[in-house]
């Protein structure tokens, strides 16, 4: 546990419990406090950062780290799909951990007698390598959750329970698209990042991409591309997965938007020599030409990667205008030129450069 604060009425909670028992490392440490947990942190006298009575949680200072404590509450879908309203803050325990998503989620560990609470099976379920959701109707209130268990069946290498898998397929059956499309756009960016392929395979043979929207196009998994992208490595790597579905019911960021667009607008072209390859991506981020290795052509994008991408010349705009050249649009000409004679293997050196400007554009 990375953080320690001992109470007998306050326990460790979810992910936190769940990696602990797994010997994994943990992204974060959640306490929960049976009861009021502002009341809490103010009768404890701890450094409080922030309050949230609405839902109970409150941010203190301990040992120069900020930590989150919430209170144990229930919380009801007055419209499933949604975000859930705060039902009843400093409920029991258990009622805490009954909203929860997974059983093996749904643990809680005493801060002073390190006792593990689990009353719907987490520790048998960990054991037994399963996803289990606490409810049949878990799907239905939350359809997040199936990013989740996505994410978590291969983050931990376990697989869905069957009772659960078939909720997930009714679910999948007959989605209501009325639902929060920032919270799928959040699991979905951490499950991709995982930039695994056992990921996409699922989520292509699950169905799990029909969350994104009626009527998508399949795009079959490629393993082969996939070892490429995680070679790769780009920085929105999720979208390089997600993107190749209609994405229009997610809010995207400027950048992200822009990787779309830019697959949208190469998608159809094929390239018929190298140059034609250079001229495609060399403006396009890298991510909308993952997009194409994946979902048009992976042979040109591996040509790009290996012989073109890093192609430099020698020569600059000032050696240009030394040859007696005015700036302006020739250049572009010059340069474009330059390029496809280099990738075509004709020019070696600078000086081979110099002669080709001379006797493409001097002469006469
Ligand atoms: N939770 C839930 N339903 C969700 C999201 C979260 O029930 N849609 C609960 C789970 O009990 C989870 C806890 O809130 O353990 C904290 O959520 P989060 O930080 O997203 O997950 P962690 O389990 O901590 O996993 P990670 O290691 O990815 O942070």
């Amino acid at each position: 546990m990375v953080v320690e604060i001992k109470d007998k009425n306050l326990y460790y909670v979810g992910g936190v419990v769940r990696d602990e028992i797994l010997g994994v490392p943990s992204l974060d440490t959640d306490f929960c406090y049976e009861g009021n947990a502002i009341d809490f942190a103010r009768a404890k006298g701890f450094e409080i950062v922030r309050e949230n009575p609405d839902f109970g949680t409150v941010r203190v200072l301990i040992d120069n780290k900020e930590v989150d404590i919430a209170s144990t509450r229930t919380e009801i879908y007055p419209k499933k799909g949604h975000l859930p309203i705060v039902d009843n803050i400093g409920c029991a325990l258990r009622d805490d951990l009954a909203r929860r998503d997974f059983t093996i989620n749904a643990m809680a560990k005493n801060t002073v007698t390190g006792e593990i609470i689990d009353y719907f099976g987490g520790l048998e379920d960990i054991k037994n390598k399963k996803i289990k959701v606490l409810h049949s109707d878990s799907f239905i209130d939350d359809p997040t959750r199936i990013i989740r268990a996505l994410k978590f069946a291969v983050r931990f290498g376990f697989k869905l329970d069957d009772a659960t898998k078939k909720l997930q397929d009714e679910y999948l059956s007959k989605i209501n698209y009325d639902m929060s499309y920032h919270r799928l756009k959040k699991e979905l960016k951490e499950t991709f990042n995982l930039n695994n392929a056992e990921v996409y395979h699922n989520f292509v043979k699950q169905s799990i991409y029909k969350l994104l929207g009626p009527e998508q196009a399949v795009q079959p998994c490629n393993f082969e591309v996939i070892d490429f992208i995680r070679e790769v490595n780009p920085e929105n790597i999720w979208l390089v997965y997600a993107g190749l579905y209609n994405l229009t019911r997610l809010e995207l960021t400027k950048t992200e938007q822009e990787i779309i667009d830019n697959f949208n607008l190469i998608k159809n072209i094929k390239p018929e020599s190298e140059y034609d390859i250079y001229c495609l991506f060399k403006n396009c981020p890298v991510e909308s030409i993952l997009m194409y290795a994946f979902a048009v052509d992976f042979t040109v994008v591996k040509i790009f990667f290996k012989s073109l991408k890093n192609i430099r010349l020698e020569l600059t705009g000032d050696d240009i205008c030394e040859l007696g050249i005015k700036p302006g649009e020739i250049y572009r000409k010059i340069f474009d030129y330059l390029f496809e004679q280099k990738i075509l293997g004709l020019l070696q050196t600078k000086e081979d450069e110099l002669e080709a400007v001379r006797s493409k554009f001097l002469c006469g």
